[in-house]
């Protein structure tokens, strides 16, 4: 692998390859609970940028579900952090937050979506990446759409693969 660019490495303890341990729980006042898996990858190539894919599946079926991949980027000198991201859904966002210790806490900072997107539309999304004291990682994802206000629809656990 590349030599870790030091302007990301408050961040490396996000690089390499995660699976949810146990499925991920999915809710929204609209939804009926759901339960999903999910893997993460982390990579970088020496630039000052993490790279991401995370890829969910359907529990049962394994089915292909939600889709996203982006960078993450640092301010230089700072805490400041973006996390520019592509959903398969359509929808394309910069969010923007900070990292204290190994908790990252993002807010969208800008969102775009297709013209057809499915409705109801995502307003804004809030997410927190955060490494637990037993090395496993936790995501929690809350958003509102143009029908709800500010909501949890994700939270999953993460272990690391070898
Ligand atoms: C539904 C957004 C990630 C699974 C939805 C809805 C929105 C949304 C707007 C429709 C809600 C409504 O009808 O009121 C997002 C955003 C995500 C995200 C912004 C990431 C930041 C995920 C992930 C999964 C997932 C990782 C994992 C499988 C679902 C399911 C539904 C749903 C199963 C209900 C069926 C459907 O509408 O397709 N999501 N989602 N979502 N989401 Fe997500």
């Amino acid at each position: 692998p590349a030599k870790l660019n030091e302007a990301i490495s408050p961040l490396d303890w996000l690089l390499g390859n995660w699976e949810s341990v146990e499925p991920g729980e999915g809710s929204f006042p609209s939804l009926k609970p759901f339960r999903y898996t999910e893997a993460l990858h982390f990579t970088q190539v020496g630039q000052p940028i993490i790279n991401f894919m995370f890829n969910a599946s359907d529990v049962e079926t394994k089915k292909p579900l939600h889709r996203e991949c982006g960078f993450i980027r640092m301010q230089t000198g700072t805490n400041r952090v973006a996390f520019i991201v592509a959903q398969n859904s359509g929808l394309v966002e910069v969010e923007e937050g900070e990292l204290v210790g190994m908790k990252l806490s993002l807010h969208t900072h800008a969102l775009a979506r297709t013209s057809f997107a499915k409705e109801p539309h995502v307003k804004e999304v809030s997410r927190v990446f955060q490494l637990q004291p037993d090395g496993k990682l936790e995501q929690t994802v809350s958003m509102s759409t143009d029908k709800q206000p500010m909501t949890q629809h994700l939270h999953i656990t993460y272990s690391r693969l070898p």
